[in-house]
């Protein structure tokens, strides 16, 4: 019997194996299977980071708002592991042509250094269907799209709106994202009748991962690729964010 599809997005590259955001936790969702991996973008001081939260002390042995810090001092930075912040330009190369890779645009002003890093990568012979590129920020998509309309939008939520999905459908966007806590079928739906992906995040725990895929959504943003990539099956086609 075939398995159910259901794509993996490693989340924060594989977040429940690795220091998140790294450049091993990178290499470890491919390593586990993963063919899409997400990870989270800053713009400091001239350089895209890859980085999640506005704040250092978390997970670096750094203090203070990321954003008003030197690149230099970023990369003094232990990330866990003894691992640097990585620039986006590292992930990349450590993706290569092999998987896709969504892109949060998490501070603002992001749209534009990412569209022209992009860009230069599409015309050296990249993909463009490999990058989606998404946000909570909605005026951060708009730009995206205004720059280079033929890169995949996806749209974050944390809410279910009244109006559904439409919010999405009028950015132009390729998929909607939202949050395992809120999403429910009704949104599912919707989101599929406007001709959206759904991807949700953060999708860690197995009775989650059934309950998402019993839902109909099409992937799943999880720290632990092998609880996906162990019950359902994946794209088989050149596109990874479709099914085939
Ligand atoms: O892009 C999916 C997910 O990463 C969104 O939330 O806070 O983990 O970046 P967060
Ligand atoms: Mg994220």
């Amino acid at each position: 019997m075939s398995r159910p599809y259901l794509l993996c997005i490693g989340h924060r590259g594989a977040m429940g194996h690795a220091p998140e955001n790294t450049l091993i936790s990178v290499r470890k969702a491919l390593e586990l299977g993963a063919r899409c991996l997400e990870v989270d973008v800053y713009y400091v001081d001239g350089e895209l980071v890859v980085y999640h939260d506005d704040r250092l002390e978390r997970t670096t042995n750094g203090v203070g708002y990321v954003e008003q810090q030197t690149f230099a001092y970023l990369r003094s930075l232990d990330a866990g592991g003894g691992q640097k912040i990585p620039t986006l330009a590292e992930v990349c190369q450590a993706v290569g042509p092999r998987a896709g890779l969504n892109i949060e645009l998490k501070g603002e002003g992001t749209a534009a250094p990412v569209a022209e890093l992009l860009s230069g990568l599409i015309a050296s012979g990249w993909q463009k269907e490999r990058f989606l590129v998404s946000s909570f920020n909605h005026i951060e998509l708009s730009e995206m799209k205004r720059l280079h309309a033929d890169i995949r939008i996806g749209a974050l939520i944390r809410c279910v709106p009244v109006s559904g999905a439409s919010f999405a459908e009028e950015l132009g966007a390729f998929s909607v994202h939202p949050c395992v806590e809120f999403v429910n079928q009704w949104f599912v739906d919707d989101a599929h009748q406007r001709g959206l992906k759904v991807f949700v995040y953060a999708v860690d725990h197995v009775e989650d991962i059934a309950r998402m895929q019993s839902l109909g959504v099409d992937g799943v943003f999880t720290g632990y690729p092998e609880r996906v990539l162990e019950h359902y099956a994946q794209g088989d086609g050149a596109d990874v964010w479709e099914r085939r």
